[in-house]
């Protein structure tokens, strides 16, 4: 049976890696699923590799161009969203950056509020139109924080903190929603270290030398790929986790168990 059939799924940073994951999953599983991004060659041939891989009757995925840093294109894309498909079900916050490995002392400012900017200003942007969105039918919102959403590791203080950032947001924004009435559940996905274009990027930057890093740090001693995450998301949107709000859910081959 599918899992979130008839639901309308907007699930940002859905041209690569988590996102695409997520959105392909969501559509196999009966959603109509917009997949929003900046990259969007690469966006567009997401969506049409969903829709060809759809073989119920149910689903379908498009794309649409979204800067998660800006309001207005926000209200742009949800407002065509509800237009275009009746409403909103499940919003997946899931656009992020890397954090470009500086120690703090030689941090430019710059690049502190670059990634705070998609990494916890989009998320705080996508929870409070999504809200404004959801608050008569109801609906469920995941925010994408990390295991550095929850513990600290060296050179990551800007991601970390964006990340950290989320995880508090997500569980102010569930009580909140609780507390007034709203039939909205908001949760955050806890990834470990996942094979996707943000870490092949970091190992670019870095050296190859990081993967064995990450590799050795993850208990399982491999890296995880997106539908491991994408898994988890799914199951936070559907009404399986109808009891299910501001909690935290850490997929990471074990990195946080130790
Ligand atoms: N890969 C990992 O190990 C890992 C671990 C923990 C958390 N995460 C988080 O998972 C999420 C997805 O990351 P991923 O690993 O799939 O990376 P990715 O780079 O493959 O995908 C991120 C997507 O976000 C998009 N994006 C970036 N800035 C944007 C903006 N301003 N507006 C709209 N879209 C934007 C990118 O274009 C890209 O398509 C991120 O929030 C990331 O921080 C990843």
């Amino acid at each position: 049976m599918a899992r979130v059939a008839g639901k309308v799924a907007l699930v940002t940073g859905g041209a690569s890696g988590i996102g695409r994951a997520t959105a392909g999953l969501l559509a196999r599983e009966g959603a109509t699923v917009v997949l929003s991004d900046l990259q969007d060659e690469a966006g567009e041939r997401a969506a049409a590799e969903i829709a060809a891989e759809i073989t119920a009757d149910v689903g379908s995925a498009r794309y649409l161009h979204h800067d998660v840093t800006d309001e207005a294109a926000w209200e742009a894309v949800i407002g065509a969203v509800v237009e275009d498909h009746g409403g909103l079900d499940i919003l997946v916050n899931n656009a992020g950056v890397g954090g470009n490995g500086l120690p703090i002392d030689e941090m430019p400012m710059a690049v502190w509020r670059q990634c705070l900017a998609v990494n916890l200003d989009g998320v705080f942007l996508g929870v409070k139109h999504g809200i404004r969105a959801m608050k008569e039918r109801g609906g469920a919102i995941i925010n994408t924080s990390s295991i550095l959403g929850i513990v600290g590791l060296p050179l990551t203080a800007n991601y970390a903190a964006s990340k950290g950032g989320v995880r508090l947001l997500t569980k102010t924004a569930a009580i909140e929603c609780a507390a007034r009435g709203l039939p909205i559940r908001v949760n955050s996905v806890h990834p470990g270290f996942i094979d996707t274009p943000m870490v092949d990027g970091a190992i670019q930057l870095r050296g190859p030398e990081l993967k064995q890093q990450i590799e050795t740090l993850q208990p399982t001693g491999s890296l995880g790929e997106p539908m491991d995450i994408a898994e988890g998301i799914l199951y936070l949107a559907s009404d399986a986790a109808k009891f299910v709000t501001g909690s935290e859910l850490v997929i990471d081959g074990g990195y946080l168990a130790r």
